[in-house]
């Protein structure tokens, strides 16, 4: 089979390498999937550059979430047989034609949905039903500020914010990822790139500030966005794209506000019941139909380096699959 191998840690375009691998075979409690798509993770990014909390020994096939259909199960499989399609979470082994995966993690696919599009469902509408719902309290008729919007988080945080009644003013850096935000629904938009973040958002909000301010990117945008926040808001820190700031606490005490931490991905391990809950809520939301993922570009898997390469420079917009 065809995989995406990485040698040593570096830029994808140039650590990358598409090479023939020979079939994996399934292990006890394993099963072998015939990939269809795998996401292209903010996760896989950091893992090929070498900067993730855990990195798999070199060589590695990186590829953390992928769908398919069964190929073949090991010994002690009883929920998963051969022709299921399902979708998985992996620490690493996506990027290929052919992936391992443990039976008792992966999860049916539900029929009127592609391969593609269930990539990221779990991962950012899980991160914005925990976000939005559990940390931040969101109300109906609130205002929602949503920073690095156009991203696979921000897209699910607009989608599900428009949901639960709020007005949702998305922030990003290009026009063409603001117009998508509009197209998921967001009511208002800023150019955090070019224009004033705090002083455009104390505009649409008639001076009083956001309610709930969702930052996924962290750096420079981080203080600009809390100045806009308002009495009683809510400040979710979700991510650190562009690096993690410093705040002033003072802004915390001056606004009455809340700066309340976020994290799934913790919580799956300090609160699994809660975590299941929310899964099991974000599934029914979506045999429901009432979330709207998307898929905004598709790569063959010879091309994963270049789709890294656009995801660590900005150049994404919205979600993108490889399909082998
Ligand atoms: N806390 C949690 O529970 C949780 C769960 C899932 C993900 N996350 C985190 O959330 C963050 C976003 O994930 P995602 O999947 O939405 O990623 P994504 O699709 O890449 O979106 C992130 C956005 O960050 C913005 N950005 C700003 N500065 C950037 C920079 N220097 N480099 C790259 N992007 C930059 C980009 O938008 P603009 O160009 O418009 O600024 C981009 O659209 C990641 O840090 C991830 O680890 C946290």
């Amino acid at each position: 089979m065809k995989a995406i191998v990485c040698h040593k840690h570096g830029a994808p375009l140039d650590v990358l390498t598409v090479e023939d691998q020979s079939n994996p075979v399934p292990g006890r409690g394993q099963v072998v999937i015939d990939v269809k798509a795998a996401a292209i993770t903010y996760v896989d990014a950091l893992l090929v550059q070498g900067m993730y909390q855990y990195l798999p020994p070199l060589p590695f096939v990186p590829g953390t979430e992928v769908s398919g259909i069964v190929k073949s199960v090991g010994d002690s499989v009883e929920r998963i047989s051969a022709g299921d399609r399902v979708v998985t979470g992996l620490l690493s082994g996506g990027f290929a034609e052919q992936a391992l995966a443990e039976a008792a993690q992966c999860r049916p696919l539900p029929a009127d949905i592609d391969f593609g599009t269930i990539l990221g469902v779990q991962y950012a509408y899980g991160t914005a039903l925990n976000a939005l719902q559990l940390k931040g309290q969101l109300q109906k008729g609130e205002t929602l500020l949503v920073l690095g919007a156009a991203g696979g988080v921000g897209l699910a945080m607009i989608d599900l914010g428009k949901m639960m009644g709020a007005r949702v003013i998305a922030a990003a850096s290009t026009d063409e990822k603001l117009a998508l935000c509009r197209a998921y629904g967001a009511d208002e938009t800023i150019n955090y790139a070019t224009g004033d973040l705090k002083k455009e958002t104390k505009e649409l909000t008639g001076g009083s500030g956001a309610d709930v301010i969702c930052d996924i990117v962290g750096g420079e945008y981080s203080e600009p966005a809390l100045r806009a926040i308002a009495w009683h808001g809510r400040f979710l820190v979700i991510g650190f794209t562009a690096g993690i700031p410093k705040l002033p606490l003072n802004l915390v005490l001056l606004k009455c506000c809340r700066v309340i931490g976020v994290n799934t991905g913790g919580m799956l391990l300090k609160e699994p019941e809660t975590s299941l809950n929310m899964m099991k809520q974000v599934d029914s939301l979506m045999a429901d139909g009432k979330l709207n993922p998307r898929v905004s570009k598709r790569y063959a898997l010879e091309n994963t380096a270049q789709a890294l390469d656009d995801f660590i420079n900005r150049r994404i917009i919205g979600k993108v699959v490889i399909e082998p």
